[in-house]
């Protein structure tokens, strides 16, 4: 098949999946997927070939592929690498400094800047106490970069190493023409809310767990505070995101790292709305201290003003959007409630 070629890390996860499917629909892409599992069935037949394992131990494999565009999805999410640290720091780090200098090394060679697209988080931001965080509201990229967990150390220094291999990688050559370097571009994404799939070891988990226990009429424990903020997004807007910076022309471009956001709510909200969807609803509140840390570090919401005025950003689903004509009607098919 003709096209470009693209490689998506991570192609299992939640992003994966959906953005495999979207990639698909597009056309004029090979996808070649890659993740330490099998692909599910909802991709199975979109991916040309899938490469399965640990991203370090494969990279070898990746250097006889003629990548355009590299979608770096594989992390381990910030509660997870909470408890394993150091394994954390190998998967998010040096995956994605294995994978950036395959895509450096192939710019260089073939004079022709490869795309890299990676997936930050709110994570990077670190608020140190809750009045900085209920004054600092809506955040700017620049502002409170100073990450409380390990997933955000990982992803703000990865934001960091790509920004580095697209813009000044070709220091070494202080007096040759620079080589053509990799095109590193990086969304900093809110908690991500899927009505297909659930999320695991992230900590804004308690957002869509609890609108999918609300959704099976099971109860639901909520390990943070109910008045607890942070910014969501629906999931068809991550992947609407991707594809939109993937597509922006790189002149539009004034940064390699972008907030998007969409919505922000607080952990109550969610509730009520969950409570009006399904009156079974029984949901509670019990904080762990350790999880709530985490989220009390990140910002109430984030402004996205340069995305949108960079490459016109904007979010199809607010709140109520969100709910109504997303989250509710494929909720409600899917558990047939
Ligand atoms: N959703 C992610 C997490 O909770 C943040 O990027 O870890």
């Amino acid at each position: 098949m003709s096209g470009k070629q693209v490689l998506v890390t991570g192609a299992c996860g939640e992003i994966g999946q959906v953005l495999v499917q979207e990639l698909s629909k597009k056309g004029g892409y090979r996808i070649v997927t890659a993740d330490m599992m099998s692909l599910p069935d909802s991709i199975k037949n979109l991916s040309a070939e899938h490469v399965q394992g640990d991203l370090v131990y494969k990279i070898k494999t990746f250097y006889d592929y003629d990548f355009d565009i590299i979608f770096h999805l594989a992390a381990s999410l910030s509660s997870k690498a909470e408890i394993a640290t150091e394994e954390a720091h190998r998967i998010n780090v040096e995956g994605t400094m294995q994978l950036l200098m395959l895509a450096a090394y192939r710019s260089e060679k073939y004079k022709k800047a490869v795309k890299f697209l990676f997936p930050s988080s709110i994570a990077a931001y670190g608020m140190p106490s809750l009045e900085a965080k209920h004054s600092a509201g809506a955040v700017k990229e620049e502002d409170w970069d100073n990450p409380h967990t390990m997933y955000g150390c990982n992803k703000l220094y990865c934001e960091k190493l790509g920004t580095y291999y697209s813009k000044y990688y070709g220091q070494k050559h202080l007096d040759e023409k620079p080589p053509v370097m990799l095109d590193f571009r990086a969304l900093r994404f809110p908690g991500l809310i899927s009505a297909f799939t659930l999320p695991s070891g992230g900590t804004s988990d308690y957002g869509p767990e609890m609108l999918h226990a609300a959704a099976q009429g099971k109860p639901y424990s909520c390990f943070v505070r109910a008045d607890t903020k942070i910014s969501f997004m629906a999931m068809p807007d991550a992947i609407k995101s991707l594809l939109m910076i993937m597509d922006a022309p790189r002149e539009k471009l004034t940064a390699n790292v972008y907030n998007v956001a969409a919505f922000a709510l607080t952990a109550d909200e969610f509730r009520q709305r969950a409570v009006k969807a399904f009156s079974k609803a029984r949901i509670t509140f019990e904080p762990n201290p350790r999880r709530q840390g985490i989220v009390d570090s990140w910002p109430e919401d984030v402004d996205d003003s340069l995305a949108r005025a960079d490459w016109k950003w904007k979010p199809d689903y607010d709140v109520d959007r969100f709910f109504d004509d997303y989250f509710l009607p494929e909720i409600r098919k899917r558990y047939g409630k």
